[in-house]
Formats: C-alpha cells, sequence, structure tokens
C-alpha cells in the first residue's frame, strides 16, 4: 500500500468517533515504534516531521525510513509536514513526496493566516495525487497564554471565525486553541490542583465548550489538536530514579483526550510522550548496566518503550485499533 493523505482517514474516523494519532518522529527507531505499534493494532497512522527532524536527521532520510515503514508494514500511512512556517517549505515537501502538509500561520494576523493558507492549498490540491492541508487559527495556548486568557485574551480559537477561514481557505482540516500547549510542562503548578493521594499535579480541563461550538459551525469537518501529549508520570519517575530531573511536568489528561477523539476531533499530535518514554527506557538501560555501551541496546530499550506508548494512545485515547 502507497502512502496515503488524510482525506480519507479523516472522514473514517469522524463518523467513527475516533482520532488517529499523528506522531512525531527524528530517527529509524521512532519509525519503527511508531509503526510497527500502529500494524500490530490495525490501526492508519500519521507520521510527522518537523523542521527541527528535517535538520536533525535531514528530509531525505526521514523519507526513504518512512518507504521503508510503508512497505515493512502494509498499513495506511500518511507523511505530514509538522508545522509548516511558509509557502516554501510546504511546496518542497510536497514536490518531494509528502501527502499531506500543516501551513502554520497562527502567529500572523486573519487575512495574512487565509491568504498564506490559500495560497499553500491551491498548490496542494493541484498535485497528483491531491496533498491535504491542515491549517491553524488561534494561537495553542501556553502557559503564559492560559494566563491571559483569564484576561480576556485572545489565544483560544474564536467559533465565530471558522466558518469563513474554512470557506476562504479551502483547508482540509483545522487545528484549534483549547487549552493544549506543546511540551512537557503544559500548566505552572499553580494552575493545578494537587491529587492528594499521589501529589501529582491535575491540570484544568480542555475547553470542550469551544471546541462544540467550533463543530457545531462546522459540521463533518476534521479539527485537529496539537500539543496532546498527556505526560505520563510512570515515565517521568523512570527518568528521575534514574539519574534524570524533571520536575513538574504535566500533560493533558488522557480521558479528556478520549472524550474529544469520539467528537469532531480526527488529528491528535503526540511527541513529548514519545520523547519521554524514549529517554526513559535509555536511562533506565543505562543505569542498570554501566557496562554496556553497544548503541541497539540502550537504543533498543528506548525504541520498545516508545512502541509500548504508542500502542496504549491507540488502544486507550484515540481508538483507531481494528480500523483498517
Ligand atoms: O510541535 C512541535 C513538535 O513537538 C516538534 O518539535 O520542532 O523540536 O522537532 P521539534
Ligand atoms: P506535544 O508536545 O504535546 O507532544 O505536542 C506535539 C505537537 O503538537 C506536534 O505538532
Ligand atoms: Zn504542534
Amino acid at each position: 500500500m502507497p502512502l496515503v493523505n488524510t482525506k480519507e482517514m479523516f472522514e473514517k474516523a469522524y463518523e467513527g468517533g475516533y482520532a488517529i494519532g499523528a506522531f512525531n518522529c527524528n530517527n529509524m527507531e521512532i519509525v519503527q515504534a511508531i509503526t510497527e505499534a500502529a500494524k500490530e493494532c490495525n490501526s492508519p497512522v500519521i507520521l510527522q516531521v518537523s523542521a527541527g527532524a528535517r535538520k536533525y536527521a535531514k528530509p531525505i532520510y526521514l523519507k526513504k525510513l518512512v518507504e521503508a515503514a510503508v512497505k515493512d508494514t502494509n498499513i495506511p500511512i500518511a507523511l505530514h509536514l509538522d508545522h509548516g512556517a511558509d509557502f516554501e517549505i510546504c511546496k518542497e515537501c510536497i514536490d518531494s513526496g509528502f501527502t499531506s502538509v500543516m501551513i502554520d500561520a497562527s502567529s500572523k494576523s486573519f487575512e495574512e493566516n487565509i491568504a498564506l493558507t490559500r495560497k499553500v492549498v491551491e498548490y496542494a490540491h493541484a498535485h497528483v495525487p491531491y496533498v491535504t492541508v491542515e491549517a491553524e487559527l488561534g494561537t495553542l495556548a501556553g502557559i503564559e497564554d492560559d494566563v491571559n486568557v483569564a484576561h480576556g485574551s485572545e489565544s483560544y480559537t474564536r467559533p465565530e471565525d471558522v466558518e469563513e477561514f474554512v470557506r476562504r481557505t479551502g483547508c482540509d482540516s483545522l487545528a484549534i486553541a483549547i487549552g493544549t500547549s506543546h511540551g512537557a510542562y503544559k500548566f505552572k503548578p499553580e494552575q493545578c490542583t494537587v491529587d492528594p493521594k499521589t501529589g501529582v499535579l491535575i491540570p484544568p480541563p480542555l475547553r470542550f465548550d469551544i471546541l462544540e461550538e467550533i463543530s457545531k459551525r462546522l459540521p463533518g469537518f476534521p479539527i485537529v489538536l496539537h500539543g496532546s501529549s498527556s505526560v505520563n508520570q510512570e515515565y517521568v519517575k523512570i527518568i528521575n530514579n534514574n539519574g534524570g530531573s524533571l520536575k513538574d511536568a504535566v500533560g493533558v489528561p488522557e480521558e479528556q483526550l478520549r472524550k474529544a477523539a469520539r467528537s469532531s476531533v480526527c488529528k491528535i499530535n503526540i511527541d513529548s510522550d514519545l520523547r519521554l518514554a524514549m529517554t526513559a527506557g535509555i536511562r533506565e538501560h543505562l543505569n542498570k548496566h554501566p557496562d554496556h555501551f553497544d548503541p541497539r541496546q540502550y537504543i533498543g530499550d528506548g525504541r520498545n518503550y516508545v512502541k509500548e506508548v504508542v500502542k496504549h494512545k491507540i488502544l486507550n485515547v484515540l481508538g483507531s485499533n481494528d480500523k483498517i
């Protein structure tokens, strides 16, 4: 099966009340862990590549790794550009065989965002085969943004903007800001409550009211959530018990993502949780075996943990298992 775009994936996900996992990849072990987990769960998957990943691994290596995974697993895989900053990088990826791109013009004005997104859409849709385009509206709520929101800031996506934006751009999916954010430190401790039993920080809930309003205005249209790692405390503990020092790392609770996946959210982006799993596996291995120096041994353990996380997400958060 060749690489696919996200059109059919999202149509089925919307209808079926589940979401497709979009996992960031930077090297061979991560590509293998994601696609082997998806294969074992009979799940479609999106492999996404950031500008940082392209710089780290070189685009040609990532492209070839993904091609190998497609051949090896024979499951529906979309190769997606994550956070494309301008028309040129989107064009380069489309020309080199990506099946989906994100143009992230969310930091620009509404009109500039529309104009740039429209330009990418025209290029991507004229490509044979058709390349799907994800756009973003609203600034992803980070810690500072969230504080601003309490004072009436415009960080969350404004539901009243979405119909005009989608109509004028022709984008295929829309990333929105409802309280998620990138990285392993999504909320300040003072924004959270503390679980009295475990001492673990419990973050404020996502703004499902905004999601619902947007879904009502865009019936049948796929919504994307970025910044959706849950920062599983089990892996944070392994890292910290093996020489690491991650303090107050907190993510989006999985039940909330499961709820989102049942609604119009068809794509959920996860990167930090894979980084934590890889780091936990490597730290644990090296701490247990100080005499080991074969990278296959410790990176192999990192790969096993990443695979475990991806399977867990597919089965318990995304609900995309057995959807091929
Ligand atoms: O959205 C951000 C992703 O986690 C990618 O991060 O730019 O460090 O590769 P990166
Ligand atoms: P996390 O940092 O929450 O994993 O988000 C990743 C992401 O949104 C990539 O675009
Ligand atoms: Zn993102």
